[in-house]
């Protein structure tokens, strides 16, 4: 949900009373191959305003799950002004319009013991309605979780409020430990170490997704045109123009 720096560090002080044995996978489990490659992208500081876009198209229902209180527009903008594209990785999912329709957010917090190691990450995830059940949401936590292995962190955090069925189903499938607290929930996944294999999984697929965005760029660019060619069409002829599928 929220990230406030705070907060993590208060749940890293209780971590060590939680016994996170049982959560620890010897290697993440494999979710079902049913679902094709998903291009997620690593998303700068440049695409503030889609991220800003995607949130203030959730509703308040939607606010409310993902950072525990309907955020307002303005607390949703200043949210997207705070993100430290440095420190923190976000993720998205673009459709062919380029919309945003599905975006991670992967909070860093430094150990308390080595202040420069990431030792902990906390998850936050929205997709559009009209995007859901799909798989995104799972596909986000998986990609995240990649991220955060590559960045030597240990475990991975998810605050929950206890009725999101979807967001902790998905903590669960991934192995994590949930504690729940009346109407809020806690996911803990302890992450197994980096390898070779999460380093080139990760680069192939930033390169992969890279690819997409550009491709769906210049497709945008074309179809922009073609409406560009069908309204002077029209404004000659006098016809409405046709509507683009
Ligand atoms: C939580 C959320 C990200 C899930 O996104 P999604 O793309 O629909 O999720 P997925 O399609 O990957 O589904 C994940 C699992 O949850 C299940 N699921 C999805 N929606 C569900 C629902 N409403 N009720 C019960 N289960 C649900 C799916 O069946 C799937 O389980 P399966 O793998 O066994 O089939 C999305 O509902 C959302 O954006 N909610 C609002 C914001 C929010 O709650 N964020 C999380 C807080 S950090």
């Amino acid at each position: 949900m929220g990230l406030p720096a705070e907060f993590v560090t208060a749940q890293m002080s209780n971590e060590k009373d939680l016994d996170l044995t049982p959560a620890v996978p010897a290697s993440p489990p494999e979710r079902s191959q049913k679902w094709a490659w998903v291009p997620i992208r690593s998303l700068g500081a440049r695409q503030r305003s889609r991220i800003a876009a995607h949130l203030l198209a959730l509703n308040e229902t939607d606010r409310y799950l993902r950072f525990g209180y309907p955020a307002t527009d303005a607390q949703l903008n200043k949210y997207v002004d705070l993100l430290d594209f440095d420190r923190d990785e976000i993720f998205g999912i673009f459709n062919r319009r380029l919309e945003l329709i599905a975006m991670a957010h992967l909070a860093y917090a430094a150990s308390n013991a080595t202040q420069d190691k990431p030792a902990m990450a906390e998850f936050g995830v929205s997709v559009l309605s009209k995007a859901r059940g799909r798989g995104y949401g799972a596909r986000m936590f998986d990609h995240a979780t990649l991220h955060a292995r590559n960045r030597n962190v240990e475990t991975m955090f998810i605050h929950a409020l206890s009725e999101n069925v979807a967001m902790l189903r998905i903590a669960r499938q991934a192995g994590a430990l949930v504690e729940r607290d009346g109407s809020e929930s806690e996911a803990w996944l302890k992450l197994p170490p980096d390898t070779i294999a999460t380093q080139i999984e990760a680069a192939v697929e930033e390169q992969a997704a890279e690819l997409d965005y550009q491709f769906k760029v210049q497709a945008h660019r074309v179809h922009e045109l073609f409406d560009v060619m069908a309204d002077l069409k029209s404004h000659l002829t006098g016809k409405a123009p046709a509507e683009r599928p």
